[in-house]
């Protein structure tokens, strides 16, 4: 038996990258795996090999920046199976790599809509329904950068946090429910959103990163995974508030500081 066999597991951003490994893994482990994107060709595609494969999952197109996309998702998700017992808040998106006095506006507030206000939506629906059930798991991603700094990445670091400081008090507040709220911290992982920071800040970065993480190279995906597997099934059941840090000790020691901008 998986370690989620039978649970109700719904990702955002699970197309691709990170989200898609948490889709995956659950989805091996067990549970009944709803992927959810803005990139439905992909996301699509992702459902349908884990069905081919013998797993039970759906695609529901969401943007999280978008109220009612995230509230549709979880209506959807339930209406089809009555319930919700896992949710990972996943998605979001790298705007950064510029010193904070040139980010605009518009970048900012896009940045919040997709990184932080996404995490406050999801929880927001699942919420009542998990309580409701008297169990329920919610994990979100949060980063490294939400620890440490970098140049050139404020903005994404503020979000990071605060959806750390976010998770803290869901986990107090909803702990006597039934419900546990972790987050994930992340070092760098192999994944497309880092694809396209290469491409914006130059190959040379891919070296950097190496140097950076004490254990010697960046992470996959499938290892951020095994995170969210273990914080979303009950075998973490005593286990909320935290932040797991899944960053080849990056957090813990600063090797080697790349001069990047
Ligand atoms: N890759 C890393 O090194 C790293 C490090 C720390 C934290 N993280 C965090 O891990 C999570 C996943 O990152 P990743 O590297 O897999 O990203 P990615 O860009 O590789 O994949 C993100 C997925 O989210 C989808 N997406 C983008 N905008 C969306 C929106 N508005 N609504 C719904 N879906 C949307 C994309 O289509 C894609 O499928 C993010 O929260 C990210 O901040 C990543």
């Amino acid at each position: 038996m998986g370690r989620l066999a039978g649970k109700i597991a719904v990702i955002t951003g699970a197309a691709d990258g990170i989200g898609h490994a948490i889709a995956a893994g659950m989805a091996c482990e067990g549970a009944h795996v709803f992927l959810s994107d803005i990139d439905d060709a992909k996301g699509e595609a992702a459902a349908a090999a884990l069905r081919a494969a013998g797993h039970t999952a759906r695609y529901i197109h969401c943007d999280v920046a978008e109220d009612a996309g995230i509230a549709h998702l979880i209506a959807e998700s339930v209406r089809q199976t009555g319930r919700i017992d896992v949710l990972v808040n996943n998605a979001a998106i790298a705007i950064g790599g510029m010193p904070v006095y040139e980010m605009t506006d518009e970048q900012w507030h896009r940045l919040i809509a997709v990184n932080l206000t996404s995490v406050f939506r999801g929880c927001k629906y699942a919420l009542p329904h998990m309580i409701r059930q008297g169990r329920g798991s919610i994990v979100n991603m949060a980063s490294a950068q939400g620890h440490i700094g970098l140049d050139g990445w404020t903005a994404y670091a503020g979000a990071k946090g605060a959806v750390m400081a976010m998770t803290r008090q869901m986990a107090v507040e909803f702990g006597p429910q039934g419900v546990r709220v972790n987050s994930i911290s992340p070092g760098t992982i192999n994944t497309p959103m880092n694809e396209k920071v290469v491409a914006q800040l130059g190959g040379k970065l891919r070296e950097a990163w190496v140097k950076m993480h004490p254990i010697g190279r960046i992470g996959e995906p499938g290892e951020v995974a095994e995170a969210a597997i273990y914080l979303a099934s009950d075998g973490a059941g005593f286990t909320t508030g935290i932040d797991l840090r899944v960053d080849g000790g990056l957090c813990v020691t600063p090797r080697y500081v790349p001069d990047l901008l």
